[in-house]
């Protein structure tokens, strides 16, 4: 290439996809009934995290890959007239803002029937008719990433991907143990917080794993993947493996991994949901102060000794 030649920016995601049509079986009986995706983090559903992260790196259409079961989560994006007239009515601004903020204007919402769960890769795929010939990203909303006062994990991918071009995964370190939950990456040297991706394997055995770095829900991934994709045979488990295309694509094209700044919670557990609870009470204004001294009581009144 000349020096002389302008670079052509990548072009900046617009579509995020959103895997939402498994069974949160972890979370019976109350995903007998809700959704896990509907589930609340103080007032708030998980996907409203996943959301709102999509939209501030730039996105303006989100694709909801969905099954039959999960009617509550188009309904929570569907505007909900009879309600906002009432709160408009009774002069409950606040409220009102809040119920609008759930899709900002100039957002749209898709939603897509994954008709057989059959995993990841196979829900991604089911996006390529809405999504085209783009980059785009996906959010897998489990992961709930916080970065106080920053900007989220997927504008921090964004960058990243304007500036190298490619794909971007995020990770981040892992104890040993745990690499069999996760898809682990092998990569070159880092720097500053990325390196490309030479190798990637979905839930490998500790012994068998080429690091302890490990993807955690956040992809933004080259148009390429689909047909990739369509290629891909059941991996892991039986199911179409994400992991298994990326691992196609990484021979044709660049694959960033990127440690984002912010703290992940895998709400996809009982415990870091509870975690995530605890952090974004503490963390708002509203109830921070009582939040502490509940967890101060708790406490003192089951006793810390009581800790075992
Ligand atoms: C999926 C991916 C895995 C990734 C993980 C991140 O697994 O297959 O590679 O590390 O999400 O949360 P799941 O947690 O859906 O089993």
């Amino acid at each position: 290439m000349s020096e002389n030649m302008p670079m052509i920016p990548a072009p900046r995601i617009r579509k995020a996809v959103f895997p939402v049509a498994g069974l949160g079986t972890r979370f019976l009986p109350a995903t007998k009934t809700v959704p896990k995706e509907m589930l609340p983090i103080v007032d708030r559903p998980l996907i409203q995290y996943a959301v709102d992260e999509a939209i501030a790196a730039g996105c303006d259409t989100l694709v909801f890959i969905t099954n039959r079961y999960k009617h509550a989560v188009a309904d929570y994006f569907d505007r909900a007239y009879e309600l906002e007239q009432r709160l408009a009515s009774g002069g409950k601004t606040d409220l009102l803002q809040k119920v609008r903020d759930v899709l900002p204007e100039g957002v749209n919402a898709v939603f897509v029937t994954q008709p057989e769960a059959r995993g990841l890769g196979h829900a991604v795929l089911c996006a390529k008719p809405v999504v085209g010939d783009e980059p785009f990203a996906v959010m897998l909303p489990d992961d709930v990433i916080w970065n106080r006062g920053g900007p989220g994990a997927l504008a921090q991918m964004a960058d990243l991907a304007q500036r190298e071009g490619g794909s971007v995964v995020a990770v981040q370190p892992v104890p040993r143990e745990q690499t069999g939950s996760y898809g682990i990456v092998a990569t070159d040297a880092f720097t500053d917080r990325h390196g490309r991706i030479s190798g990637i394997v979905e839930k490998p055995e500790p012994a068998l794993a080429p690091s302890q770095l490990a993807v955690v829900g956040r992809y933004i991934l080259e148009p390429r993947i689909f047909a990739l994709l369509e290629q891909t045979t059941p991996g892991k488990g039986g199911e179409i493996q994400l992991t298994d295309a990326i691992a196609a694509l990484l021979a044709e094209r660049p694959v960033h991994a990127y440690r984002f700044h912010g703290t992940r919670f895998d709400c996809g557990t009982h415990i870091g949901l509870v975690e995530a609870t605890i952090r974004f009470a503490l963390d708002n204004e509203a109830i921070s102060d009582q939040a502490r001294q509940a967890m101060q009581r708790a406490l003192d009144e089951l006793g810390v000794a009581d800790s075992r």
